[in-house]
């Protein structure tokens, strides 16, 4: 069985799953549940001075019949005492010693606070601690969370506070309401930052009551912007992750956030950097459970790729994340329809012909299967001329493998937009076209 067990800044967690701090990790009851189910680790519920929540706290997006796609919540840090979440670390500690138990920490930006709730953290046993630098909504209209992590300069100097102290690893999370993620997770690594987390939740509305004109979640008939996440979230988090593990003033090891639902998901983000994995939503969604699945899909597809170690995967995709320009021009593919599995819909050709490139034209063909009693279908056939390789019509077509994209041939060599720069700088009576044929020809 391959090893899925990883070293997260010398930290030995059984597994890369962990929960992310939120409802689920709210209480010691609950973090030893998930642990028995098979958690590699859990981030605490936010540890600080305890706040009021409001009812309701929640709002989300369905996507036709599955629920909660995205969600939003309002919710603020724990509501509990500071102490009965040092106690309960201690007690979870003691009971899980093999078990990862992030403490997640947010407190007023004064040097001596930090420091306390540090050291208070640190001899209840907790592995790792987490700077919540990232909460959007209620914390940081009181100068916390993202009021942090949104300035580079407050990041790396709070960062710096935790580290005059800190004998074990700290992780800064990082908030997603920014507009270059890298550069902030440069800043937590100036200030001494172990780690980086990502992402906490996207500043969000998620939907207005076209009746009562109150948004959603409506506490007594108004509402506040809050924090989305869920499966709607994970691209945009999926390019956040990536971006700090390419940035060359990050280097240090990543745990990846937003949207995992599954196995898959959880590979993605490792696959682009990620050495640990947080799951919120989908354990608000499904319960601690989902775990169990998860473990078994990466093991199964370790296996398949013949590793002996999860440690192998992390950021096996960060070198083919690569600049635009890098990109070769001359790679060409297109889309093929297989006319047997084809239901005539038309879906792939009102897509290329509205919203592409007029590359698909339909002819009326008669049926093999005349049980349906309509003997004529559609049967969309592509311009391979024409074609010019975007995808659209094999991602709105309903069939699975009906529209497949093949590699063609062109005969032509790599050339990325910058190397066309560069050519043309060199020969100006070239065309474009005549240098990414390959030719030197003046131009006549
Ligand atoms: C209801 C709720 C409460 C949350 N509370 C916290 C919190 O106290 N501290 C924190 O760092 N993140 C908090 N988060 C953010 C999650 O830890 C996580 O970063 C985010 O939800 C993205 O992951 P997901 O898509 O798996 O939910 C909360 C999320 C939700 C949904």
């Amino acid at each position: 069985m391959p090893d899925l067990s990883i070293d997260f800044c010398g930290v030995r967690s059984p597994n890369p799953f962990w929960l992310a701090s939120g409802p689920p990790t709210n209480t010691a009851y609950q973090i030893m549940r998930a642990f028995d189910a098979g958690w590699g680790g859990a981030v605490w519920k936010t540890i600080g001075e305890p706040i009021i929540n409001t009812a309701s706290r929640y709002g989300s997006i369905d996507l036709k019949n599955e629920r909660m796609m995205g969600l939003n919540n309002i919710e603020l840090i724990s509501d509990r005492p500071i102490d009965v979440n040092l106690r309960e670390i201690a007690e979870v500690k003691k009971r899980f010693p093999k078990n990862t138990v992030v403490a997640s920490l947010m407190v007023e930006s004064k040097r001596e606070t930090w420091h306390d709730i540090v050291r208070r953290t640190e001899d209840a046993g907790a592995d790792l601690l987490e700077l919540n630098f990232g909460c959007p909504h209620g914390m940081s209209e009181r100068g916390m969370g993202a009021a942090v992590g949104q300035v580079p300069e407050y990041a790396t100097m709070i960062t710096g506070w935790v580290k005059e102290v800190a004998r074990t690893p700290v992780i800064v999370k990082l908030t997603p309401n920014v507009t270059d993620i890298a550069h902030m997770a440069a800043a937590a690594r100036a200030g001494g930052a172990d780690a980086v987390s990502l992402v906490n939740t996207f500043n969000s509305l998620v939907s207005v009551d076209l009746d009562t004109y109150a948004p959603r979640p409506s506490v007594g008939g108004l509402g506040s912007h809050g924090g989305y996440c869920g499966p709607a979230v994970k691209p945009i988090a999926l390019h956040m992750v990536s971006a700090v593990a390419k940035h060359p003033k990050v280097k240090i090891p990543i745990s990846g956030i937003g949207g995992i639902g599954n196995w898959r998901d959880a590979v993605e983000f490792i696959l682009l950097g990620s050495t640990s994995v947080q799951v919120c939503t989908a354990a608000m969604h499904y319960g601690f459970r989902i775990v169990r699945d998860m473990i078994e899909g990466l093991e199964n597809y370790l296996e398949d790729k013949g590793m002996s170690s999860v440690m192998e995967l992390v950021g096996k995709s960060v070198p083919r994340i690569e600049d635009w320009g890098n990109l070769d021009l001359n790679y060409k593919i297109i889309a093929k329809i297989d006319a047997g599995k084809c239901i005539g819909c038309n879906l792939c050709y009102i897509a290329c012909e509205d919203g592409a490139h007029q590359c698909i034209r339909v002819e009326e063909r008669p049926r093999g299967d005349l049980r349906h009693g309509v003997d004529l279908k559609h049967v969309p056939h592509v311009l391979e001329d024409e074609c010019v390789g975007c995808n659209l019509c094999a991602l709105v077509c309903p069939v699975p493998d009906c529209i497949t994209m093949v590699q063609v041939d062109t005969g032509r060599p790599h050339m990325s937009w910058k190397q066309l720069q560069e050519a043309r700088g060199k020969s100006s009576q070239c065309s474009a076209e005549e240098l990414l044929a390959g030719s030197t020809k003046p131009h006549h």
